[in-house]
């Protein structure tokens, strides 16, 4: 069992089907030594709270009920709060609902503390990213969402079926938006230094069409279980070991791009201090297009926060 770095702390605030499934994830993974637990429904935290103590007994890590100000002062703070979609409904018609919540959230939590590194879940996770960076106090680097990270998984895992090829060994990335807009960077793909589109197993396959699965794949878990939360939960725990290592693994997260003036998803390096370096795929024109396209609506989605 990985030892968990002494008196590390990650915060959860929500603690539904996502938040309980990270609070799982990132237990199994003893990623810290204290799991800290916060939910404006004080019997559903305080029930998964209790359930997930009966998990802890195979982790290096406590588990434990906590206010918003206790949460302020965790190392990592995942913000999952916020309502969810229903079936059919996009990530982007939650906003007015979820930055009210996530309004209350980062007040109830200040001063937040000054190295912590804010996580962003609740959708459009875009536009909840970059009302934290403007609203929470800490730099902008410091502040994440999961982004594309799990359209990403969700890609290399279908491609898996091809080519048969390890996930973690196939570089292909979406970027973007993680929404309808998301896009899938073929141009620059690669696995084991060759591109992807040289692949002859992928020869025939419509690439277009696996991209266009991925982006509907949590409609379809919805559709069919009412929320998606595995997929994310093993996510976030990628990420906050990430941090908590300081990896500094390349993933696709959403993060403020100076080169779109948008908080957007791209590969970044990810450590102790949060984002390191933004790694932007080399894009061919068509892939350029649909992100400034993504990006021109999120820079307009975000003009009304301010610091
Ligand atoms: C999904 C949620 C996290 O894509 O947006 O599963």
């Amino acid at each position: 069992m990985a030892s968990p770095k002494k008196g590390s702390q990650l915060a959860i605030i929500g603690a539904g089907s996502v938040g309980s499934a990270i609070a799982f994830a990132c237990l199994m993974r003893s990623v810290v030594s204290e799991l800290l637990i916060n939910d404006f429904n004080e019997k559903i935290c305080e029930g998964q709270v209790l359930d997930l103590q009966d998990a802890a007994f195979v982790s290096a890590t406590k588990v434990k009920v906590a206010t918003l100000r206790q949460c302020g002062e965790a190392d990592i703070i995942v913000i999952t709060a916020g309502a969810r979609q229903r079936p059919g409904e996009t990530r982007d018609a939650l906003v007015l609902r979820n930055e009210e919540i996530l309004k209350g959230v980062l007040e109830g939590m200040q001063p937040i503390k000054k190295t912590a590194i804010l996580v962003l879940v609740a959708n459009p996770v875009n536009i909840l990213t970059c009302m934290a960076q403007k609203m929470s106090g800490l730099p902008t680097h410091q502040v994440i969402g999961t982004g594309t990270l799990l359209d990403s998984v969700r890609l290399r895992v279908a491609l898996k079926q091809h080519l048969h090829v390890s996930e973690r060994s196939i570089h292909a990335y979406i970027v973007g938006d993680h929404g309808d807009k998301q896009v899938a960077v073929w141009s620059s793909a690669h696995v084991g230094g060759k591109p992807l589109l040289a692949f002859e197993k992928l020869q025939g396959i419509d690439l277009d069409e696996e991209a266009k699965k991925v982006a509907n794949k949590a409609y379809s878990i919805i559709d069919l279980k009412g929320a998606t939360s595995f997929g994310i939960a093993a996510v976030v725990s990628e990420i906050a070991l990430s941090i908590t290592l300081n990896r500094l693994t390349i993933s696709p997260l959403s993060t403020y791009s100076e080169r779109f003036d948008a908080c957007l998803s791209f590969p970044v390096s990810l450590g102790t201090n949060g984002v390191d370096t933004i790694v932007y795929p080399d894009m061919d024109e068509k892939e350029l297009a649909l992100v400034e396209a993504s990006a021109k609506t999120t820079r307009e989605a975000c003009a009304k926060y301010t610091k």
